[in-house]
């Protein structure tokens, strides 16, 4: 068994916090273990809580066009959440649990060892940068320990605001030729201070 899959199975047991009593189904993410790029979202919403996998509603959709808009499908990258378990209602996730969830992200970075990831809205951000706004940082990049962060405006955002669409769009058309001159990224300041507050 690979170790994503066995890191899956961990996780569909896992009841550290309250969102395990309201799920349906840990939604883990899914695609590939060699992904050279990371999606990371918030969390599952209704559809995904229904279905397991992630961003397979209105903004999965809209995720899979912009996939597409840089030549990739799902199964060439990989997606995941913040936090695996559907808040209730769609609320957002509490600090609590994205703190408690932080685990199993930290293993699916280990074991996938991307070249980037792409925090997909501010939670998502505020996990590597919490310092940052995503207003101001989306669509750049910067390295830390070897591995590009990327921030986008989360996909939903467009479904709530058209305006966003476009953005959406150009952040993802710079993918491709920020992976292919990685090394001229800029390291990143340490934001020490903030990351404690985890
Ligand atoms: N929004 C997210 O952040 N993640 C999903 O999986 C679906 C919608």
């Amino acid at each position: 068994m690979s170790a994503l899959s066995e890191l899956n199975e961990e996780m569909a047991l896992c009841e550290d916090c309250e969102l395990s009593r309201s799920r349906s189904r840990v939604v883990p993410g899914e695609g590939s273990e060699r992904a050279a790029i990371f999606f990371i979202g918030e969390a599952p919403g209704w559809h995904e809580d229904q279905q397991g996998r992630p961003f397979v509603g209105p903004a999965g959709h809209f995720l899979d066009e912009l996939l597409a808009s840089i030549g990739l499908k799902r199964q060439d990258v990989y997606i995941s959440n913040v936090v695996k378990c559907r808040p209730p209602s769609n609320r957002d996730p509490l600090p609590l649990e994205m703190r408690t969830c932080r685990r199993w992200l930290d293993r699916q970075i280990e074991i996938i060892r991307p070249k980037m990831i792409v925090a997909l809205g501010r939670y998502s951000l505020a996990q590597f940068f919490p310092r940052d706004s995503i207003g101001k940082v989306h669509g750049t990049a910067r390295k830390k320990g070897g591995v590009i962060y990327y921030a986008m405006y989360h996909p939903a955002a467009a479904l709530h605001q058209g305006s966003f669409r476009r953005v959406i769009q150009e952040d993802m058309l710079k993918i491709p030729s920020l992976l292919a001159q990685a090394e001229q990224v800029e390291e990143a300041e340490p934001q020490a201070q903030q990351l404690s507050m985890f």
